[in-house]
């Protein structure tokens, strides 16, 4: 594993599109998020996406969503470039979405992630995530999710 890096984390502006597609083309086979919800996302009030910037290029992203009148965050994606892995982004960008969920009066985060995502799903365990659902045939492809949540 290469050095931990100390990185910025900031909220995504509407400049940072082509690169958050380029990382979503990188990391996910299926079930991407288009262009086009990326930006809807972007611009939301529903919604928080935020960026970890090396240098200046978007090293990954954590997009949280919210529903009106609701106390429960759910994180919908989360991602990071390959080149970046291993370095404590993930890491960082979750405890950021994490702080962002808070301080709208959420108290409680949700998630689904592959069944057999174990690097995704170790970074959740190994930050107070709760398994408490398994949904049958979620993704494009037919794999089956695991439902996490922890308190905020
Ligand atoms: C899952 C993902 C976001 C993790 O990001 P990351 O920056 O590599 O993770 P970090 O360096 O912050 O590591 C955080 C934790 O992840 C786990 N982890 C990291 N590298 C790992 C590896 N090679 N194997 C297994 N677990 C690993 C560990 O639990 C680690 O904590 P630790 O170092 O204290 O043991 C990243 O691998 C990714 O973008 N994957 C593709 C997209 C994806 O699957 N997103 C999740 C959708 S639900």
């Amino acid at each position: 594993m290469a050095g931990e890096l100390r990185v910025p984390v900031r909220q995504g502006i509407a400049s940072d599109l082509d690169a958050l597609v380029a990382i979503e083309t990188q990391c996910f086979d299926s079930d991407q998020l288009s262009r086009r919800s990326l930006r809807y996302f972007l611009r939301v009030p529903n919604a928080v996406v935020l960026v970890a910037e090396i240098r200046g290029s978007v090293a990954g992203y954590a997009l949280v969503a919210f529903r009106k009148g609701s106390a429960i965050a759910r994180l919908y994606s989360i991602a990071i470039a390959p080149d970046f892995r291993g370095r404590n982004l993930g890491r960082l960008l979750l405890k950021a979405g994490e702080r962002a969920a808070r301080q709208r009066g959420a108290d409680l985060m949700c998630l689904e992630v592959r069944s057999r995502n174990r690097r995704a799903i170790a970074l959740y365990e190994s930050h107070g995530y709760c398994r408490c659902g398994r949904i049958e045939d979620y993704y494009e492809d037919g794999a089956a999710a695991f439902c996490y949540e922890k308190p905020l």
